[in-house]
């Protein structure tokens, strides 16, 4: 066990996006917004292409591409289309995420192991390509080992669970859930995969996940989108990142202790 490297944070930045689109202008700019996101100390950006674009566009994900200095990890559905479109950009990484049309947000993990002979070509396509593949999955043991059964080198643990339960003030479900969080983000190290988390953190729940010293990486979007209305993507970016660090900080010193 590696007892806690330096914690990545990823922005999201598609929310930038669905601002923009209920005018249907140029303002605001998810580019803007993520190279301001650099600036306050992201380590990468995070955008999903859906099908429907709802939010980040073609054209958004090209300038990105071309814009950024930090990795672009795409989010993306296993479709033929997403791929041709992941193999033109080639982005430093492609998470795979299931999609409905009909959701508000990716409400729940990829289904690794039945839809493993489905995912199969997707995941090789884009390894060949030297794409860094990534599987959106639930924090359960068995999507874990399917991931490695498909040969994804990263997974993304689905944080809303922990994350609702700690916003409803349960604090059974939310211990329950942080526990499944580090039971297979301990796994994953184990299989050799690396481990992400992502998806509802906010200032509140952000700690208790950062600690968890084999995770790598989270990815943040919604909440740091909204709180830039208040003081400001970049102050926002700040906090979130200084949260991260003294989580990871203090977690690091009970262990020694
Ligand atoms: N990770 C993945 C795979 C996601 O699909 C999302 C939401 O698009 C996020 C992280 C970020 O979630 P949130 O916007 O709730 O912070």
């Amino acid at each position: 066990m590696t007892g806690g490297r330096y914690l990545r944070l990823g922005v999201n930045i598609d929310h930038v996006a669905t601002i923009r689109n209920a005018r249907g202008g140029a303002h605001p700019d998810p580019v803007r917004a993520a190279l301001a996101a650099v600036k306050a100390g992201a380590d990468g950006i995070t955008a999903h292409l859906r099908e429907d674009r709802r939010h980040i566009s073609d054209d958004d994900i090209a300038r990105l591409s071309d814009g950024l200095d930090v990795p672009l990890n795409l989010e993306m559905a296993a479709t033929e289309e997403m791929l041709a479109i992941a193999l033109r950009h080639r982005p430093h990484a492609a998470c795979i995420v299931p999609e409905k049309r009909q959701e508000r947000t990716t409400e729940g993990g990829l289904e690794v192991v039945r839809g493993h002979n489905r995912l199969v070509p997707y995941v090789a396509a884009l390894k060949e390509e030297g794409i860094r593949v990534s599987l959106f999955i639930e924090p359960e043991r068995r999507a874990v080992e399917g991931a490695a059964k498909l040969g994804a080198p990263v997974v993304e643990l689905h944080a809303g669970a922990y994350c609702e339960a700690a916003l409803a003030g349960n604090e059974g479900a939310r211990q329950r859930e942080l526990e499944r969080l580090r039971d297979c983000a301990r796994l994953a190290e184990d299989l050799g995969i690396e481990c992400h988390a992502g998806h509802g953190l906010t200032f509140d729940t952000v700690g208790d996940v950062a600690a968890i010293p084999t995770l790598v990486e989270l990815n943040i979007g919604h909440f740091l989108i909204g709180e830039a209305i208040f003081g400001g993507l970049e102050s926002a970016i700040r906090r979130m990142r200084a949260l991260m660090d003294k989580a990871r900080a203090d977690a690091r010193g009970a262990r020694s202790a």
